[in-house]
């Protein structure tokens, strides 16, 4: 099958790499012309584990190319995959400019039939649109098709989630088209499910406020333990082994960030109000998701009498491990309460402290967690590299001017580090 896709960010770099591994010909599309640049060369704009190989094969087999012409790309493929940035608009709905300009693209390029595939998250309705859109722009009347494929994968392990998902989900009016994108699927051997584009689009969304919710909810829980003594990763292990509830996207925490889950929750928030209805569940998930990091600069403000002048290491910047995706990072956000709160800091993070210092000029980073810790009077662990679970932790004590851990992640056993001669807090911990 010859695919395009459109927009090589962290969705449509893996889903062409990962199309193309499957025997597709696929051609990646991007207007941005230092990333086509780069991937021409073989190299990968972002850190994303195990994208880099199968880029680099699949383009050596002749099976993935990369182009900044659009049009090209449309008159070169039958299936064209949109994957472009849906980006926080204002009053938190979806911007759906960058979906609307491919919209047109493929419009005014296509020279027969196309199969328009929107990987995208969209406010419900956008299949709509972009098939709107797609008819006005034609400047003969070409058949077409758009199908919604939401896409699952999480950063950080993106490729195995693409390979493995637990659902394929296609929306379509048409059953051939959705079809022919369930089959582009078939090779994975995972569950398919065809529905309406409404019901799909609505599904992507639905999922990731669910899993809002679920870390917005531990984090209440964790918050009640820490005033009642419990403790939270007790807690979790004992609700989270109940069938109905499941351990996943259950960790307390500073709180959750990211590329989809802020902009999502807040989309559906606006989706829901244009309908008429009051999200209220979900409005209280992004308000305690928001106070979370200050809840934790607060404790350690406490803890250490004021950040006022106080010497502070951070370990982790980017919002999650095993992925230098710093949008919407609650890390960041707690670098930046602390530098309010008068600290000095110094950060450490394995693949995003040039991006942090690029969107924060005055960060000041370390090349290694150890030297970030130097002299430093309190560790805030932000981020949950594994790197940081394996730390040394009596090189880190004879290091930090006082031995105070603040573990943002719950990552460490406070018993074990307490016993290494650290006064240790964690989120909900005992
Ligand atoms: N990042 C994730 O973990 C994830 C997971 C599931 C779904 N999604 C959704 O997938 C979509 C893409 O997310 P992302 O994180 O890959 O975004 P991204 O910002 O990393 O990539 C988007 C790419 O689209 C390119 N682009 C913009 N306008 C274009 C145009 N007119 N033609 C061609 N390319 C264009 C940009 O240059 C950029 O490279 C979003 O809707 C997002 O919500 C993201």
């Amino acid at each position: 099958m010859r695919i395009a896709v459109m927009g090589t960010g962290y969705v449509g770099l893996v889903t062409g790499a990962c199309f193309a591994d499957l025997g597709n010909h696929v051609i990646c599309a991007d207007v941005d012309e230092d990333k086509i640049g780069m991937l021409k060369d073989g190299e990968i704009p972002i850190f994303e584990p195990g994208l880099t190989e199968i880029v680099r094969i699949n383009a050596k087999m002749g099976r993935l190319e990369f182009t900044t012409d659009i049009e090209d790309a449309v008159k070169d493929s039958k299936i064209i995959f949109v994957a472009v940035g849906t980006p926080q608009g204002a009053d938190g709905e979806a911007d759906l400019n960058q979906v609307k300009a491919v919209a047109e693209t493929v419009g005014k390029a296509m020279d027969g039939y196309r199969l328009v595939v929107n990987k995208s998250t969209v406010p419900v309705g956008t299949g709509d649109v972009v098939g709107q859109i797609i008819e006005e722009s034609q400047t003969e009347n070409h058949p077409f098709d758009v199908v919604s494929n939401p896409e699952f994968l999480r950063e950080g392990s993106a490729v195995h989630d693409f390979m493995h998902p637990d659902r394929v989900v296609v929306g379509c009016s048409n059953q051939a088209a959705g079809q022919m994108v369930a089959e582009l699927y078939e090779p994975l051997d995972a569950p398919i499910i065809i529905t309406d584009i409404l019901s799909a689009e609505m599904i992507k969304y639905t999922s990731n406020a669910f899993l809002a919710l679920k870390i917005s909810f531990i984090n209440e829980i964790a918050n009640i333990c820490d005033g009642v003594g419990a403790d939270i990763k007790e807690v979790v292990a004992g609700v989270g082994m109940d069938g109905r509830i499941n351990p996943a996207f259950f960790g307390a925490g500073i709180g959750f960030g990211g590329s989809c889950f802020p902009k999502d929750t807040l989309a559906l928030i606006d989706i829901a109000a244009k309908a008429g209805y009051d999200f209220r569940v979900l409005r209280s998930a992004v308000d305690v998701n928001y106070d979370q990091p200050k809840r934790f600069v607060k404790r350690m403000g406490e803890e250490l009498g004021g950040l006022n002048g106080k010497k502070v290491a951070v370990w982790g910047l980017s919002f999650k491990p095993n992925t230098d995706d710093l949008r919407e990072s609650p890390a960041l956000g707690i670098v930046r309460l602390l530098k309010d709160e008068g600290a000095d800091v110094t950060a450490y993070d394995p693949a995003s402290a040039d991006g942090a210092k690029a969107e924060i000029p005055w960060l000041v980073t370390a090349e290694n967690p150890y030297d970030a810790a130097k002299a430093a009077e309190a560790l805030a662990v932000v981020t949950d590299w594994n790197m940081f679970k394996e730390v040394n932790l009596e090189k880190l004590k004879g290091l930090m001017a006082r031995p105070l851990i603040f573990d943002g992640r719950n990552i460490y056993d406070p018993e074990k580090v307490r016993a290494a001669g650290f006064e240790y807090y964690g989120v909900g911990r005992r």
